[in-house]
């Protein structure tokens, strides 16, 4: 099993994702601020894997405030969570996270030391409780996949997979489950320009389980879709609004028209923690910008010529009507559904 975000002893040890899969290495957090330069860069990414690295992060955080006082320690817990909250806009698990550590600091009666104590053990309940999570996305998504034919051709984009949760993955944990149960032929990726992570992460996942992928540049899915090569799309989230719009890696909204024009079915499998019903729809969900030199180099490489500019959205909306399904740990809805599927669920806290 790949597991990207471990605790160990007294620090976190985070496998680089920017360095996979030419090496795999990993790269050990002591503090809080090093674990915001981890999730900005991405060397931790996927939004349920950078809301456990940052649950640690307030943890390694709540170990540098030096106070036995109780309320100076939670007003500098708070300033902590603030400096994770500004690596990454759109992953809303990253907030979810973060809401979750300061509920739980302000809830633990004592002292800090006992407070310190509780953000601990929440943490590691954060990384267990995805894990298990995404093994029950799986099992609801197999039973949620067409029928037929036997064996399914699935597409997914970008990585959705062990390395972007505490393991296993969603949208990569249906395409685990369904190959354990022999109902995969084949997985296509896509290569998911700029960052690559369905060439470089998808792709290395899938070898190490030995599960069939074939790796297609992003412009490749609706021919395929039109060859007739692809029964089901399965992509992940990081942030799906409360009438099901959904965020995820950019190229996902085209994936799903192209789904769409072609009758296949579009399947977006996520944990609870990544809906936000604070926001109505898809288009109040902020959409993080990055540096432009993922699009005009690769490697050292400068592909373009100067003059040109540039234009890098590093997440798009996919509107809930291209969406047929919407797989979660406690079971697939139709996005219609979602709001009335989890309103009541008091676990759910998001904020910006
Ligand atoms: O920019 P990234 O690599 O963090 O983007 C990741 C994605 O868009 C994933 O598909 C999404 O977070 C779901 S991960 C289970």
């Amino acid at each position: 099993m790949i597991y990207p975000v471990v605790w160990n002893e007294d620090r976190v040890a985070l496998i680089d994702q920017n360095r996979l899969p030419r090496e795999y290495t990993q790269v050990e957090i002591r503090r809080s601020d090093d674990m915001a330069v981890a999730i900005k860069t991405m060397i931790v990414r996927g939004a349920p894997a950078i809301g456990v690295a940052a649950a640690y992060g307030m943890y390694l955080g709540s170990q540098e405030i030096d106070t036995r006082d109780r309320n100076a320690f939670l007003e500098r817990l708070e300033a902590i969570g603030q400096m994770l909250r500004e690596t990454r806009p759109t992953a809303v698990n990253l907030f979810w996270a973060i809401d979750r550590m300061l509920r739980v600091a302000s809830e633990t009666p004592g002292t800090v030391e006992q407070i310190r104590k509780t953000l601990l053990e929440t943490a590691h309940q954060i990384n267990r409780e995805d894990l298990e999570t995404c093994q029950s996305i799986g099992d609801f998504g197999l039973s949620s996949l067409p029928k037929h034919p036997e064996k399914l051709r699935l597409l997914t984009h970008c990585n959705a997979g062990a390395l972007a949760t505490a393991g296993y993955g969603t949208a990569l944990g249906v395409v685990r489950s369904a190959w354990q149960a022999e109902r995969l032929e084949r997985l296509y990726a896509d290569e998911t320009r700029p960052r690559l992570q369905g060439a470089k992460l998808t792709a290395w996942e899938c070898v190490q389980d030995g599960i069939p992928i074939t790796v297609i540049a992003d412009g490749m899915a609706a021919h395929c879709m039109q060859q007739g090569m692809v029964d089901a799309v399965v992509v992940g989230a990081d942030r799906i609004a409360a009438n099901g719009d959904t965020a995820n890696k950019i190229g996902t909204y085209s994936l799903a028209l192209v789904a769409k024009a072609h009758n296949i079915p579009f399947f977006v499998a996520a944990p609870r923690s990544t809906v936000d019903l604070s926001l109505s729809e898809g288009s109040q969900i902020p959409i993080e910008e990055r540096d432009p030199v993922e699009i005009y180099q690769i490697g050292n490489t400068r592909l373009v010529p100067a003059g040109a500019d540039f234009y890098n959205p590093a997440f798009d909306v996919t509107p809930a009507h291209l969406i047929t399904g919407i797989v979660t740990e406690v079971g697939t809805f139709t996005p219609d559904r979602l709001q009335e599927a989890f309103q009541d669920d008091a676990s759910i806290v998001s904020s910006l």
